[in-house]
């Protein structure tokens, strides 16, 4: 696995991305709440038909190259076909009118991209620019707070926690962050961080999300019981 370097510059839309790719603003891609599935479709990685639908075998290819391993990509597929009546298929434009939609979110590009909302639900809560574990978790109880819900705060930890693992950078601890601007980057223009290159094959699995969603939990509970 190779490690990011850090820069503070944004991506060029001429950078091509880790997939070989170049990022650019695609059409409807406001549509889209979440930002790892915004990041694939600007960087051409997710290719919908005329109505929006996306096969879900190229949603596991996707996530196959950026290292999720068979059994979380499972759930992932499982949950993304669900979400509408055409079988092996899903809309990546009426995600946020289906199932999957959940409480807890940032709500920064849900129910509508809101700018503002990128540093008072996220940026606020990083520290020196970077943002680890403890800063999501931070984010993650803000929004609880504004919109609650066991399922949504559960689910709202896994994301960010997986969006640590596909995306993060690592430091000298080996503990995974993003910078300020690679988070700006990711929820504003779904551009990858700069450098970024995807995990190797099958590296992150069910123990990984689980674990460092479990730190983040703690995180989450230590902050609520401010210790
Ligand atoms: C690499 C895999 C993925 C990562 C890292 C990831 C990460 C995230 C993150 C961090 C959020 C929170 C956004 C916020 O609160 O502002 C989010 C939201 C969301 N994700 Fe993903 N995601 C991934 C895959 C998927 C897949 C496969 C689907 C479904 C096809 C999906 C659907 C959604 C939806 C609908 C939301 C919005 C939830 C809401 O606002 O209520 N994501 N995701």
């Amino acid at each position: 696995m190779s490690i990011p370097e850090e820069t503070t510059g944004s991506t060029s839309d001429s950078t091509p991305s880790a997939s070989g790719n170049t990022w650019h603003d695609r059409p409807k891609a406001d549509k889209i709440s979440c930002p790892a599935l915004l990041s694939f479709y600007n960087n051409d990685l997710l290719n919908p038909d005329e109505s929006g639908n996306v096969s879900t075998a190229e949603l596991d290819d996707v996530l196959e190259s950026v290292g999720l391993n068979a059994k979380v990509r499972g759930v992932l597929v499982k949950g993304a076909d669900k979400t509408d009546e055409i079988p092996d298929s899903f809309n990546l434009f009426a995600l946020g009118d289906s199932k999957i939609n959940h409480s807890g979110s940032t709500g920064i590009r849900d129910p509508e991209v809101t700018p503002e909302k990128l540093e008072s639900a996220l940026l606020k809560f990083s520290e020196d620019g970077r943002m680890y574990a403890e800063h999501f978790a931070a984010a993650a109880n803000y929004a609880h707070q504004q919109d609650p819900g066991l399922k949504g705060t559960i689910i709202q930890t896994m994301e960010f926690t997986a969006l640590l693992e596909v995306f993060g950078r690592v430091d000298e601890a080996k503990k995974r962050y993003l910078t300020v601007d690679d988070v700006k980057g990711l929820w504003m223009d779904g551009k990858f961080p700069p450098g970024w290159q995807p995990r190797n094959s099958d590296e992150i699995g069910v123990d990984d999300l689980a674990s460092g969603g479990m730190e983040m939990a703690v995180n989450r509970l230590l902050q609520m019981l401010k210790f």
